[in-house]
């Protein structure tokens, strides 16, 4: 075998052990996307990969997701994003900071959420900027029969305003009418996936649960957003630079510990398209 898997915390991550001249193979990508529904986030130390490398590997692992070059923060390779709240580099911070708190990627849009995204680190800050996984599978299977139960056909409504609502007091009229327009999504509390498992469709995003007054909605996906959060069901990752990290964006929330605007912190993300609708 190649390729090894070792155990981060009971419930999520592994820690891939590939050497450097296996990685970039289908074998290896299978046997990643294999262990990434499992544990949902896969650590790669120290990797160093190219941009090339990086979009090799995605397309190992699927169908590579198209970023268009207007977007904040496109790069100069086609479909590799750099994250960075550097304001010469993005002069469009707000996608950045609102990565701050719990979300799942794609979720106000009409097209099924990425499957997978892969971040390499290429210069880290000194403080902050770890980035935090909370398993929604995990959470899922832990909560109690009777609160299973409570939600199981519960539907939550995501917006893009609801996802920026942390940012808006900070915000010119401008950004507001730039990232405002957006489409509103209904997604089922509980994701019941092809694959058999069940996860839930929670973060930043949901705004409310259809039918239900409004602190009640809000409470309850506050709760479950804290519940998956705690430590046994979650996993904070402290960069170094060459890193890569692979998540399962169908089975967990993702946040950013912040860190400043001139720490130099610069990552590179690509992603795997959606394979699957949440209903
Ligand atoms: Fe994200």
């Amino acid at each position: 075998m190649s390729v090894e898997f070792e155990p981060v915390k009971k419930h999520i991550g592994s820690i891939v052990h590939v050497d450097r001249d296996k990685l970039l193979t289908k074998e290896t990508a299978q046997a990643c996307f294999d262990q990434l529904e499992a544990r949902t986030v896969l650590v790669i130390p120290e990797a160093h990969l190219t941009d090339k490398e990086q979009l090799t590997f995605t397309d190992l692992l699927g169908d590579r997701l198209n970023f268009t070059n207007n977007v904040p923060g496109a790069a100069t390779v086609n479909d590799v994003h750099q994250v960075t709240l550097d304001k010469k580099l993005n002069p469009a911070p707000e996608y950045v900071l609102g990565t701050f708190f719990y979300h799942m990627d794609g979720m106000t849009v009409a097209t099924p959420p990425p499957k997978a995204t892969l971040l390499s680190a290429r210069t880290i800050s000194k403080t902050g900027g770890q980035t935090e996984f909370a398993s929604t599978l995990a959470g899922y299977a832990g909560l109690p029969d009777a609160e299973k139960a409570e939600i199981d056909d519960l539907v939550g409504v995501h917006t893009v305003l609801r996802s920026v609502s942390m940012l808006l007091d900070d915000m010119t009229e401008e950004q507001r009418s730039k990232i405002l327009p957006g489409v509103v999504q209904r997604h089922p509390v509980v994701w019941k996936r092809k694959n058999g498992t069940r996860s839930m469709v929670l973060g930043s995003h949901a705004d409310r649960i259809e039918g239900m007054p409004l602190a009640h909605g809000r409470a309850i996906l506050t709760r479950l957003i804290e519940w998956c959060a705690q430590p046994a069901y979650s996993y904070s990752h402290t960069w170094k630079e060459g890193d890569l990290v692979i998540w399962d964006n169908c089975g967990a929330m993702h946040r950013v510990r912040p860190y400043s605007e001139d720490s130099g912190r610069m990552m590179h993300r690509t992603a795997i398209a959606g394979i699957e609708t949440t209903s």
